[in-house]
C-alpha cells in the first residue's frame, strides 16, 4: 500500500483509461473507503449511481445527442467567466495544458471541440459514478460535503490501482440522468467521476498540472 502523500500527489484527472473493468470486489473496496467521507452532522447525502456496460453506453449516448442539440439540463451553474482573472488564468492554463497533452494546436477549434467531446464518453472509463444530492437549503453545505466524498473516492481509487477524473461537464445532463435512472427531481447531480484502469502510455493521462505555492493560498495567524 503506497504512503499517504505518495497516493495524494500522484493522484491526477485522468483522461484517458484501458477499457478493462474493475473486479466487483475491488470496487466495493473503494466505495468502503470512500463512505468514510466526513459531512455535516455525518448526514452522508452522497448517492452514488455507478453506470457500466451498456447504463453507462446509453448515458454516454444520450448526452452526446443533448451535447449537440445544445441542450443544457444542469441544476447548479459554471461558468468560467464567473471567476476573476486570477482563477480565469488558471483554468485557461489548464485547458492548455489538455490540449497541449493531445497535441491540439491552440487555433484548432474543430479538435479542441473534439477534446471537449471526450467528456461525454468518459474518456474511455469503462464506469462512471454520478454524484446526486438531495436539494437542501442553498445546497451549498451538501455541495461541501459531495466534494469531501469525492476526493475521498479519487484517493481510494489511487490507493487501489486505479484513477478517476470528476466531470463537472456531466452535471450539464441532469435530467437526462434522472429520467434515464428514475430519480426525482429532488435529487441534484453534482458531477460525475469517470474511472478505471489509467491507459498509462496516453499523454492524456500523464501530464501534471501542478500547484500554485503555499503562500498563495494559507496566512498563518498567531497573535491577532
Ligand atoms: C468538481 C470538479 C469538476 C471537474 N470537472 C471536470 C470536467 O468536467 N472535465 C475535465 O476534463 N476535468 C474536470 N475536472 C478536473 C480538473 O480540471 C482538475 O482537477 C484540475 O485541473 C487539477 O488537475 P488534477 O486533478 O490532475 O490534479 C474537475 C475537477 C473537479 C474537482
Amino acid at each position: 500500500m503506497a504512503d499517504f502523500d505518495t497516493v495524494v500527489k500522484t493522484r491526477r484527472s485522468v483522461r484517458q483509461y484501458l477499457p478493462t473493468p474493475v473486479p466487483r470486489d475491488v470496487m466495493t473496496k473503494v466505495l468502503d473507503a470512500a463512505q468514510h467521507a466526513p459531512s455535516n452532522c455525518n448526514t452522508q447525502p452522497w448517492q452514488v449511481h455507478i453506470l457500466s456496460d451498456e447504463a453507462k453506453d446509453t448515458f454516454s449516448r444520450l448526452i452526446t445527442a443533448a451535447y449537440d442539440a445544445g441542450v443544457d439540463t444542469k441544476d447548479f451553474s459554471f461558468a468560467v467567466a464567473d471567476y476573476d482573472a486570477t482563477y480565469k488564468a488558471r483554468a485557461r492554463a489548464q485547458g492548455a495544458a489538455y490540449y497541449q497533452a493531445l497535441g491540439i494546436p491552440r487555433d484548432d477549434t474543430d479538435r479542441r471541440q473534439d477534446g471537449l467531446r471526450r467528456n461525454l464518453s468518459f474518456f474511455g472509463a469503462p464506469h462512471v459514478a454520478l454524484l446526486f444530492a438531495p436539494s437542501v437549503g442553498d445546497n451549498v453545505r451538501v455541495a461541501a460535503d459531495i466534494g469531501m466524498y469525492a476526493q475521498t473516492f479519487l484517493l481510494s481509487l489511487v490507493a487501489n490501482g486505479l484513477s478517476g477524473v470528476p466531470q463537472t461537464m456531466l452535471g450539464s445532463y441532469a435530467e437526462q440522468a434522472r429520467t434515464l435512472l428514475g430519480l426525482p427531481p429532488e435529487m441534484k447531480l453534482l458531477f460525475g467521476i469517470s474511472f478505471g484502469y489509467p491507459d498509462t502510455e496516453h499523454p492524456a493521462a500523464r501530464y501534471n498540472i501542478g500547484r500554485i505555492p503555499l503562500s498563495h493560498s494559507i496566512v498563518h495567524h498567531s497573535a491577532l
